[in-house]
């Protein structure tokens, strides 16, 4: 169906180089009658308001609109538009909940901008196998909500209620890493349209794979089951080269996600929070890595620096101790739970830490987390109407502790106001940055404090984005990160999948 269409597409619009001319608002009245052909006329939107909430995500970066928004209604609908822009040389831009932080969504070029919130289904669950087909318009809490009483759930927890498929193309992560993996363990399958109109299901129609027996009992293992329980790549297929794997984290700029197989895992039996303080950063940091080099299960532990603590204790209206904090999350069953527990107070008291408290009920818990869940806008309040920038590195764990030490310091000799939050058990961590959106030297400065954290982490192995993906503005670093040669494979990629330059121009390379 879709190459039918293609085929006849091609035919009734012949390349009119539009890109290469750079032009914006320039769709033709004819371009736009064939969009509305395609998924009906109330989809398709060419106002002002509406391409401009269409033209940003949650950054700073300065964003231009689409020149349409069109939202389908199905794959093939997205198979036909995509067709048509690629025969016509428009630029397509797909969008989810607009919730990324590097300005991946921006319209560098114009374009048609892809809505893909309609396409809302759960497709299909098998409980037995821990998977799940969701398209583009669910989101990881309506995932969530949907499993609730099946055992099963989806970890991967990037803050943001986020579009699954947005995720997927994102390469996000977030607090629940260090246990269950990011999207790149997490995506089975991909079905993508291709930007002109064919359809790619990555690793072969309807196909997700079982996992290994032993992922059903993740406590009954007690506490070796840590590293193993999702080990990248643990999933047995020798089939080929790994496509799904080329489309996670590509960012739109190589296809359209239009659904994603995930692997689900058996919801925790039982959950303990706890929180403590520490005289330094160095001793709340080797905390961790002790934590893990012990082996202990930890399902999250985030990293909090004094600026935080104190930012997020006015704006929640606590006391915690204005000091560098770990907050932890332990899954498993009740007497696993009282072993790890035990084990982790027992390091991080040998580390110094002070104010050990935990919390097992629900409602203590979530107040316990509260603090970090609101840590974003607890940063944002410090200076109101300032916009926030977060930095996003990676550093193997065994680094983590000199990168953190040094990004404090220099923090406080740059003069910006910033805090530090991180998913320490993945080596990741974010300084987030206050700046007046009017004031273009201090933008520059957090520019080049981010651009040189970026450096700092690539020197000690690491990579300068963890989880929010390059977008905008890491296309230099990105070259520095992987060199020469990496690049240009993926430029040759990227112009083998996409020989006109039309899916998400401007990003990644
Ligand atoms: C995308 O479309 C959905 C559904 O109509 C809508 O709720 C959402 O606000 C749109 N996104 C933006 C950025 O306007
Ligand atoms: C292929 O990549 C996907 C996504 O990153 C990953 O989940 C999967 O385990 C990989 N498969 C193999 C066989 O390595
Ligand atoms: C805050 O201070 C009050 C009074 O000193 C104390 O009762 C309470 O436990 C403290 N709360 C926290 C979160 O430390």
């Amino acid at each position: 169906m879709a190459s039918l269409l293609r085929a006849t597409t091609w035919g009734l619009c012949p390349w009119r180089g539009y890109c290469s001319k750079g032009t914006q608002g320039a769709l033709s009245e004819g371009f736009v009658a064939a969009l509305k052909a395609v998924v009906g006329p109330p989809q398709v939107s060419m106002a002002a308001a509406v391409r401009e909430q269409h033209g940003q995500d949650e950054s700073m970066h300065r964003c231009q609109p689409p020149d349409a928004v069109v939202w389908p209604q199905n794959v093939d609908q997205v198979c036909r538009l995509a067709a048509l822009c690629y025969c016509q040389g428009v630029p397509i831009i797909p969008f989810g909940t607009g919730t990324g932080l590097e300005g991946g969504v921006c319209a560098v070029q114009g374009g048609v901008c892809i809505n893909l919130t309609h396409m809302d289904r759960i497709v299909e669950l098998n409980p037995e196998d821990f998977s799940v087909v969701v398209e583009p318009g669910v989101t990881r809490k309506a995932l969530n909500t949907h499993l609730w009483d099946s055992g099963l759930w989806f970890p991967v927890d990037p803050g943001a209620d986020a579009s699954l498929c947005g995720m997927a193309a994102t390469g996000a992560s977030g607090t629940n890493a260090v246990r269950y993996g990011t999207m790149r363990e997490n995506v089975l399958n991909l079905e993508v349209v291709l930007p002109d109109g064919r359809l790619l299901h990555t690793a072969g129609p309807g196909r997700h794979f079982r996992p290994r027996p032993w992922a059903r009992r993740p406590s009954a293992r007690g506490l070796g089951t840590h590293l193993p329980y999702v080990s990248p790549g643990s999933r047995k297929s020798a089939a080929g080269y790994n496509l799904t794997g080329l489309f996670v984290g590509s960012e739109g700029t190589l296809g359209l996600i239009t659904a994603t197989t995930l692997r689900l895992h058996p919801a925790p039996e039982a959950t303990v929070a706890a929180t403590c303080a520490f005289p330094s950063v160095q001793a709340a940091v080797d905390s961790t890595v002790h934590i893990l080099q012990a082996a202990v299960p930890v399902a999250r532990i985030e990293f909090l620096d004094d600026v935080m603590m104190d930012a997020c204790n006015r704006h929640n209206k606590l006391n915690y101790s204005v000091a560098p904090t770990l907050f932890l999350e332990f899954h498993g069953s009740e007497q696993a739970l009282a072993e790890q527990l035990r084990r982790a107070e027992e390091i991080t008291q040998h580390n110094g830490a002070f104010h050990f408290f935990w919390a097992k009920e629900a409602e203590e818990r979530s107040r316990l987390w509260t603090v970090r869940h609101n840590a974003w806008y607890a940063v944002l309040a410090l200076r109101p109407g300032c916009k926030g920038y977060s930095t996003d590195v990676c550093v193997p764990i065994s680094r983590l502790p000199e990168i953190l030490v040094q990004t404090k310091e220099d923090l406080k000799a740059s003069g910006l106001t910033g805090a530090i939050v991180g998913h320490v058990g993945d080596g990741n961590f974010h300084c987030i940055l206050l700046v007046d959106p009017e004031d273009p030297e201090e933008l520059h400065r957090v520019e080049a404090f981010a651009q040189q954290l970026g450096r700092q982490a690539l020197a000690l192995h690491g990579t300068c984005t963890g989880e929010h993906g390059i977008g905008l503005g890491k296309r230099q670093l990105l070259q520095e990160e992987v060199g020469a040669v990496g690049v240009e494979t993926m430029r040759q990629l990227k112009a083998m999948l996409d020989p006109r330059g039309l899916m998400n121009p401007g990003k990644v390379l």
